[in-house]
């Protein structure tokens, strides 16, 4: 194993060849809030929440998938990082539905918590919500994607850690979005029941049947704008 000396935040740390910034950052109990990634899935950068600054690099970087090298000098929380933490947290919280009082994973949603930790609230800019109706036709998942954030893990876990390969991401832009099949209610019949991807959604998108009440299923939620 070839060691790797960095420095993170002023403090040399020794790491091995291969890792990422992130888990050497966890590793040392440096805590970088992270949305898409989850540690037993191929990191795709797609939440870019877990950006540091590295010297030298124009741009900050996502710790979660740039593995370290010798001589690096990283900044986890300097003013730079925070406030594009923050902006990045304001445009999820500008696309969401906004119903955190009466959310089912309320006080385990990691969005909240991480929207919490960085003293994000109403966010700045001109809010345009996503819109679906809750899905409950799956006695397995019922799926409130007004919630989702497209971190694409309940996609990775399904498919790289069950083997289903149920969702998949489809649309562009603004109108993408995790879908079954051609975009079809979820299908009974393929859904091996595992919690899986319910227990990797870091929202409030995916839950059990029964979690969301009669009076909001097949109906968009309140909106607070
Ligand atoms: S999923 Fe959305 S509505 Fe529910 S607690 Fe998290 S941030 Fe709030
Ligand atoms: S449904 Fe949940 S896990 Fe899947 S992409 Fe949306 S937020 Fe991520
Ligand atoms: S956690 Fe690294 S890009 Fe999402």
């Amino acid at each position: 194993m070839i060691e790797i000396k960095v420095t993170i935040n002023g403090t040399e740390i020794n790491g091995s060849e291969g890792m990422s910034i992130l888990e050497l950052a966890r590793e040392n109990g440096i805590d970088i809030p992270t949305l898409c990634y989850q540690p037993d899935l191929v990191p795709v950068g797609a939440c870019r929440l877990c950006i540091v600054e590295v010297e030298g690099s124009r741009t900050l970087v996502g710790s979660c998938h740039t593995p370290i090298a010798d001589g690096m000098v990283i900044s986890t929380h300097s003013p730079r990082v925070i406030e594009n933490r923050r902006v990045i947290v304001e445009l999820l919280l500008a696309s969401h539905c906004g119903t955190c009082y009466m959310c089912d994973k309320a006080n385990s949603c990691q969005l909240r918590h991480i929207a919490t930790d960085l003293e994000v609230g109403i966010p700045r800019f001109p809010t345009r919500k996503r819109y679906y109706p809750v899905e409950d036709v799956s006695p397995y998942i019922q799926r409130d994607l007004s919630k989702c954030i497209l971190c694409r893990r309940c996609v990775r876990t399904c498919r790289d850690t069950v083997g289903q390969n149920l969702f998949a991401i489809a649309y562009r832009g603004f109108g993408s979005k995790v879908v079954f099949g051609l975009d079809q209610p979820l299908d009974n019949e393929v859904c091996r029941d595992c919690d899986a991807c319910i227990a990797a959604c870091p929202t409030g998108a995916l839950s059990k049947p029964g979690k969301i009440g009669d009076e909001k299923k097949g109906k968009p939620l309140l909106v607070t704008d």
